[in-house]
């Protein structure tokens, strides 16, 4: 079954695996509100639907996402807890059934710390990952304060969210974000192959061992991710990160003198 969730979020049923696809190559993927609650939406109807076994998220084999639309946090910001992007991270962070993602090119923002929350990853040879929070004047997200540390230690958190500095899929690999490397033009083949393997097996003992291996984390996960969306609303209004986006709308590098 083909629908279309939003003109930028493609979704598809086969064989008990849903498969959303971010469809807005021309702007890089980047993620509007109006995605975040197709997204949201989708996560919500698979966890419902008996017929929906496992999801997988894909991008393009040039770009995963490029992150937020900026256009969208500099016109509306997203201000409570309601708001799409949140909605789709306490959806993606609680989502009980397997999750599977097939990364290619770069992976930035939330196109990186979603993958936090995937069971499994695939990547392709051209992925590149970036947290670049505080270059936008901004703080993690995701829970990815928490997280990110944990899965790497915290010299090289320090590296990907103080710095900002990207990482490739060696790196990804080696830190263990991702399961495996191909080439771009294999990775949404082998998220599929993975997703209908995991769709054959019994339910239930997915999601109870799913349940138990993040046990240990979900409340953190949970209060860490309100913590920093408070934060991150709150930043996303300050003179650091509206000049952030501005230098980027206007394709020019910020000026931090002032903040
Ligand atoms: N929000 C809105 N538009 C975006 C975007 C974003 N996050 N990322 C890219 N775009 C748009 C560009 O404005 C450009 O639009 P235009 O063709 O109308 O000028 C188009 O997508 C292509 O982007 P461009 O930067 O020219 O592509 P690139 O291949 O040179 O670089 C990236 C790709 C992903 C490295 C680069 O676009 C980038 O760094 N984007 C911003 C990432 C970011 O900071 N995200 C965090 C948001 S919290």
């Amino acid at each position: 079954m083909s629908t279309s969730t939003s003109a930028d979020i493609l979704s598809h049923v086969d064989a008990g695996v849903m498969t959303l696809t971010l469809n807005r190559v021309d702007k890089k993927n980047s993620i509007t509100a109006a995605m975040y609650d197709a997204l949201a939406d989708a996560l919500e109807a698979a966890n419902h639907d008996a017929a929906v076994r496992v999801v997988v998220i894909q991008g393009h084999e040039s770009i995963f996402s490029a992150g937020n639309d900026i256009g969208d946090f500099l016109n509306k910001p997203p201000s409570t807890p309601d708001s799409p992007v949140f909605r789709f991270l306490r959806g993606i962070s609680s989502f009980p059934k397997p999750l599977v993602a097939a990364v290619c090119g770069p992976a930035v923002g939330i196109g990186t710390t979603m993958l936090l929350h995937c069971d499994l990853v695939y990547a392709g040879d051209n992925a590149a990952f970036s947290m670049p929070f505080v270059n936008l004047g901004l703080c993690p997200e995701a829970a990815s304060s928490f997280l990110v540390p944990q899965l790497m230690g915290y010299p090289r958190a320090a590296e990907a969210l103080l710095l900002g500095e990207p990482f490739m899929a060696e790196t990804a690999l080696e830190i263990g974000l991702i399961n495996r490397i191909v080439p771009p033009t294999e990775v949404n083949a082998l998220a599929q192959r993975q997703a209908q393997k995991l769709a054959a097996k019994p339910l239930s003992a997915l999601m109870e061992t799913k349940r138990l291996m993040k046990k240990g984390h979900a409340g953190i996960v949970a209060e860490r991710m309100a913590e920093e969306g408070a934060s991150f609303g709150r930043m996303l209004q300050e003179p650091a990160a509206r000049e952030a986006f501005t230098a980027f709308m206007e394709k020019r590098r910020p000026d931090f003198s002032q903040v």
